[in-house]
């Protein structure tokens, strides 16, 4: 089954094109890199992915939901690393933790604890 499917997708910002006519599929449980210089349209096509901007053309697919309209199913269920910290640099790992996780709804006191000391920031 492919856990990703992207159809013939265009998109363009204020008229100039950055991504253009891009078809690919993933396969579920595959590992996959996403190469190509600076400005080639990588975090474009994650943020396509993830639903946050929408395609000027094309179809995809993300676990069969459309980006397009169920951009908050895909963001529930995948996650992202991005390369630079998004914490909050003027709060302690705890209070980014407790915020964190009440913004996702599993604020759980207990779990925090053992998220620290196994990650050894007891
Ligand atoms: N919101 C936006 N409005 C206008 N242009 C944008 C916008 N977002 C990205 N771009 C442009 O789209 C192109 C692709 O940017 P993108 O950030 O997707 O590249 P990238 O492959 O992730 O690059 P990098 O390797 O530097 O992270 C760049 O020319 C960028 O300036
Ligand atoms: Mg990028």
């Amino acid at each position: 089954m492919n856990i990703i499917e992207v159809f013939q997708v265009d998109k363009l910002f204020n008229g100039r094109p950055i991504l253009k006519d891009v078809s690919f599929s993933i396969e579920e449980g595959s590992i996959n890199g996403l190469l190509g210089p600076n400005g080639a349209g990588k975090t474009t096509m994650i943020r396509l992915l993830n639903g946050v901007i929408e395609a000027t053309n094309g179809n995809m697919k993300v676990m069969n939901y459309d980006p397009k309209t169920q951009g908050d199913e895909i963001r529930r269920k995948s996650g992202i690393v991005t390369e630079s910290a998004a914490l909050y640099h003027d709060m302690s790992a705890w209070d980014n933790l407790v915020f964190f996780s009440k913004i996702y709804n599993a604020y759980d006191p207990k779990r925090i604890t053992h998220l620290l000391e196994q990650f050894e920031m007891g």
